[in-house]
């Protein structure tokens, strides 16, 4: 079990910091999410540590947890966005972060985002195709701006990781191929009105070595050398986090070290997401029924793929604790109240007896969690704690079932309908 100094049992009770999970549960209900302020400042600072010797601005990744409690207090550690939308950029913008310190991504914007992007004064635009340079260089044109650019190398080098996340490979959507950023800059004349400053490699998430990292680093700097005012080299996400005990994964640390020889004289940056939020955040279930069948053990929790999709779309395992400390007696396959069959959340949980009301933590859910949440089967998405040490507060609230009606019915009577938990 992945727990640490801030998710840990003390007597027997699972807390996060000070404050004994099942407090939480009892005062808003489960499903919840449950983040802890002071392990995502660590893990952001761990980062900035690691990568301090290459002078690197970090830009966290909003699409792991866009919260704006959790962009407000990495932006008070100093921490930059990356945006893939123009919906991130106005969040990232509405949470107080300048929109100097964003940067946007996406192998798909479109012009009205391209032109939002600029109207906003974002600090950098990840160019990801040619025709894409040149619409922007054109929008650019008509508002008299001049953005800075990076061109999102394609370096051909497939990362280890899970293929629904590997974005480097020459098949992947993502970036453009060598010999086309080569062009690019050969032609940077043809685009004016951008500033194409640096370079942006991100292989993939969840990176499983450090080797490709570095062989997509070295590729770009390879096709930068001619140009001495291209000099900003953004090497992505990706760091990994363990999911499970004895995960062995390459540390920032490690990253840092093997890049360090090669990045003097570089603008570093860095995008990462996961490995900021993942293991400060687990989702809160309570147990409905527990049946027998097939020779398997059903945990039946009111938690399901709306709220945490990773086990049913990347057969991702997320380890679960009991809120109270027990031995585990027996394997459970944990699933929620879709109508789905991939709606499982564990297929094989050592649990210990559990009966219905009991509370499970889903761990390392801080990250791709809330933040790939849907309404499916109408079901409303969970509320998000954030805890500060002893205390704790609602950083969103639940959902009501109007708040699913309002865009088709602009006229439904906030909480006109009763809360799920009076049902
Ligand atoms: N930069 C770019 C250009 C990205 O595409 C991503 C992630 C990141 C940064 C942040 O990567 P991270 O540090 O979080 O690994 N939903 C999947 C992960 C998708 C990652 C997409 N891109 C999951 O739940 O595993």
């Amino acid at each position: 079990m992945p727990l640490h100094e801030s998710i840990h049992y003390r007597d027997g009770t699972l807390c996060c910091d000070d404050v004994p999970l099942d407090a939480i549960a009892d005062a808003v209900g489960t499903p919840v999410y449950v983040y802890s302020a002071a392990r995502i400042r660590a893990n952001a600072a761990r980062l900035q540590a690691a990568f301090a010797p290459l002078g690197a601005a970090v830009h966290y990744s909003l699409k792991a947890n866009a919260n704006l409690a959790i962009i407000r207090l990495l932006a008070a550690l100093g921490l930059g966005m990356d945006a893939v939308s123009a919906g991130e950029i106005h969040r990232a913008l509405r949470a107080g972060v300048a929109a100097e310190r964003i940067v946007f991504a996406g192998v798909g914007k479109t012009p009205a985002e391209l032109a939002y992007a600029l109207e906003a004064g974002v600090g950098w635009i990840n160019v990801e195709s040619q025709a894409e340079l040149h619409l922007l260089d054109r929008l650019a044109a008509q508002r008299g701006a001049r953005p800075r650019v990076a061109l999102r190398l394609n370096p051909g080098v497939s990362a280890r990781t899970h293929h629904h996340i590997a974005t480097g490979h020459a098949g992947a959507k993502f970036g453009i191929a060598t010999s086309t950023v080569a062009a690019i800059l050969a032609q940077r004349g043809a685009t004016p009105h951008v500033r194409i400053e640096g370079l942006h490699v991100h292989i993939g998430s969840q990176l499983g070595s450090v080797d490709e990292t570095l062989t997509a680093v070295r590729e770009a700097q390879t096709l930068a050398e001619p140009y001495p005012d291209l000099r900003t080299l953004n090497i992505g996400g990706g760091f990994p986090v363990a999911y499970q005990d004895g995960d062995e994964y390459p540390p920032p640390e490690a990253f840092a070290e093997a890049l360090r020889p090669y990045l003097a004289g570089w603008q570093v940056k860095l995008e990462p997401g996961r490995s900021i939020v993942a293991d400060a955040g687990l989702l809160l279930v309570s147990v409905l029924y527990v049946k027998h069948q097939g020779g398997s053990r059903f945990v039946i929790v009111d938690g399901s793929m709306t709220e945490l999709i990773r086990p049913a779309l990347y057969s991702a395992q997320h380890p679960i604790a009991p809120l109270r400390a027990a031995p585990a007696t027996e394997s459970a396959i944990v699933a929620g109240p879709v109508c789905e069959s991939a709606d499982i959340l564990h297929r094989d949980a050592m649990l210990p007896a559990l009966s219905a009301g009991d509370r499970l933590a889903i761990l390392v859910a801080g990250a791709y969690g809330m933040s790939m949440a849907s309404n499916y089967n109408q079901r409303v998405r969970p509320p998000e704690v954030l805890v500060e040490g002893a205390s704790w507060r609602v950083v969103r609230r639940r959902e009501t079932w109007d708040d699913l009606l309002r865009l088709e019915e602009p006229d439904t009577e906030r909480g006109a309908s009763r809360p799920v938990s009076d049902v």
